[in-house]
C-alpha cells in the first residue's frame, strides 16, 4: 500500500481591488449577469463570466425550475453557451460571484462538483487551462490558474 498525498496551490485576494483591472472587470461582467438569476426556490443567486481568445465575454446566471432538478448553475449556463455559440474559440479566464438574496454571503463561493466536471471538459478540449477566479458577494477573491486544481483525480474521455 502506498499513501498518495495531493496537494493544490490557490491565490487569495483579500478584496476585488487587488486584482488586474481586466479581471475586476470581467468580475463586473459576472456581477452583472448574477442580477439576471433566476431563483425563486433558493433565493442564492450566482452570475459567471466567461472571457475566450477572441475576446468576446459570455455571460451566465443560475436558472431554477418548479422541478429543482431541471434548473442549471450559472457556471455552466454560461459555459455551455459558450461551447455553442464559439465553438472554436478558447476559454482564457472564468469569474463567478454568488450570494444568498437572504443573508449576506461574505466567503468566495467555489464552483459545484458538477460545474467543475463541465468546466475540466472544456480544459481537455482545448488542452489549455482556464483561470477561474469565484467570490461572495465581497470580500476575498480566489484564484485558480487552472480548474484541475479544484478537482483532481478528473474524470475524462481518456478512459472512454
Ligand atoms: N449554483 C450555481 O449557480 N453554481 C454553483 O456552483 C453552485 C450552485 C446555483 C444552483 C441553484 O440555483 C442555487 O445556486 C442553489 O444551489
Amino acid at each position: 500500500m502506498k499513501e498518495v498525498k495531493i496537494e493544490t496551490i490557490l491565490q487569495v485576494f483579500d478584496n476585488i481591488n487587488e486584482l488586474p483591472k481586466d479581471i475586476q472587470d470581467l468580475m463586473r461582467r459576472a456581477s452583472e449577469a448574477r442580477s439576471n438569476a433566476y431563483s425563486p426556490y433558493s433565493k442564492f443567486s450566482v452570475g459567471a463570466a466567461i472571457l475566450l481568445d477572441n475576446q468576446e465575454v459570455v455571460t451566465g446566471s443560475n436558472q431554477e425550475n418548479a422541478s429543482y432538478p431541471s434548473g442549471l448553475c450559472a457556471e455552466r449556463t454560461a459555459i455551455y453557451y459558450a461551447g455553442a455559440q464559439y465553438p472554436n474559440a478558447k476559454m482564457l479566464k472564468m469569474a463567478i460571484i454568488a450570494g444568498s438574496q437572504s443573508h449576506p454571503t461574505l466567503t468566495p463561493i467555489p464552483p459545484c462538483g458538477a460545474c467543475r466536471q463541465a468546466i475540466s471538459e472544456y480544459e481537455v478540449k482545448q488542452d489549455a487551462p482556464i483561470e477561474l477566479y469565484f467570490m461572495g458577494e465581497t470580500g476575498k477573491v480566489v484564484r485558480s490558474n487552472s480548474l484541475a486544481n479544484l478537482l483532481p483525480l478528473i474524470f475524462d474521455k481518456s478512459v472512454l
